[in-house]
């Protein structure tokens, strides 16, 4: 593209950033409560929620509260939510039997949602570590994180997951294969117009710690993730990543983290015009949580810039736990 610019004085950029109304008039990107997918976390009991020291502001709720929310969320204008369960040591097996039970927490929150606010999307997380009696996304064998196996419960997770009504599919594993043998299956079952929003370039990253204490798979972990998530310092890798899910039947690709990220995400846009989303992870509202409670930056401001800057990096939409309160600025 070439861009012809007049000389100073003759182009004066200032020109159109004097008041808000020129400001508006050139705005290039906009956001929206449409915008937001808002990741939750469901717990066990009931009228119940428990908060999650490293992400504050946000709770563990039980099912019924996660319904309200559902409604919350409706109301302000996102179109959905994405369910997270926290399970108890208790509900973690080496055979990870409880990820494809029909009355886990997500399966029994889906439904419970879909029930009561049927006009939301439900997205579900598809992965085995909140079953996992060691915190993996699949089945360890000796030291190996062992791919085809894993695919097969992701499988039956999956089919789980659109009986109880998902809208969304969320595989967050980063197993090889995952997207095609779930996209068949879907077929085979009868759920083919259930979507797959892959965490297709989903990096190895420190970000997620929070996250892993909300779930309760902090203590479980054993080890790291890197043999399966992408290496932060490969671009390329996770370009060939979104291209092979995409290729298997993936409708929507995901990039997470976000904002350290936002080059991935430009990329994937301009190279795959699919609809691309980014995952603001629990580190990054955790970091931006803690400088505004210590008073070094202005919270409205920096949360809402930081979604802004997912638009302006060329992201349909973001999964954020800042969806309600920014959904609230946005409504006014
Ligand atoms: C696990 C999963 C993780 C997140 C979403 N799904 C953590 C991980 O891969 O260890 C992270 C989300 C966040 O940090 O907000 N399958």
């Amino acid at each position: 593209m070439t861009t012809l610019i007049a000389p100073f004085p003759a182009n004066r950029p200032r020109r159109l950033r004097r008041t808000p109304e020129l400001r508006a008039l050139v705005r290039e990107n906009v956001l929206s409560p449409a915008d937001f997918i808002w990741p939750v976390f469901v717990q066990s009991g009931t009228d119940c929620a428990t908060q999650i020291p490293s992400m504050p502001g946000v709770e563990r709720l039980s099912v019924d509260r996660v319904v309200r929310a559902a409604h919350e969320a409706h109301a302000l204008g996102i179109p959905a939510i994405c369910l997270f369960p926290y399970t108890s040591m208790d509900d973690r097996t080496e055979d990870c039997a409880m990820a494809w039970d029909k009355d886990n927490l997500t399966n029994i929150a889906i439904r419970a949602i879909k029930d009561a606010v049927p006009d939301i999307a439900v997205m579900t997380d598809i992965a085995l570590d909140p079953y996992n009696i060691n915190g993996h996304d699949g089945f360890v064998e000796g030291d190996v994180i062992v791919n085809d196996r894993t695919v097969e419960a992701l499988v039956k997770m999956a089919l789980a997951q659109a009986e109880a009504g998902a809208d969304i599919l969320g595989p967050s594993d980063m197993m090889d294969g995952r997207i095609g043998a779930l996209r068949t299956a879907l077929e085979a079952e009868g759920h083919q117009d259930v979507t797959i929003l892959s965490y297709a370039a989903k990096f190895a990253s420190a970000f997620y710690g929070p996250f892993r204490d909300a779930v309760g798979a902090s203590g479980a972990l054993k080890g790291d993730k890197n043999t399966y998530q992408i290496d932060p310092a490969n671009r390329e890798t996770a370009l060939r990543a979104v291209a092979r899910d995409i290729g298997e039947g993936a409708d929507m690709v995901m990039v997470k983290p976000g904002l350290p990220y936002l080059d991935v995400c430009r990329e994937v846009r301009d190279r795959f015009e699919v609809p691309t989303y980014a995952y603001q992870v629990s580190g990054e509202y955790a970091m931006i949580q803690a400088a505004s409670q210590n008073g070094w930056v202005d919270h409205d401001r920096v949360m809402m810039e930081s979604l802004m800057c997912f638009k302006r990096a060329g992201c349909h939409g973001i999964l954020t736990y800042f969806a309600p309160q920014a959904a609230r600025i946005l409504n006014g």
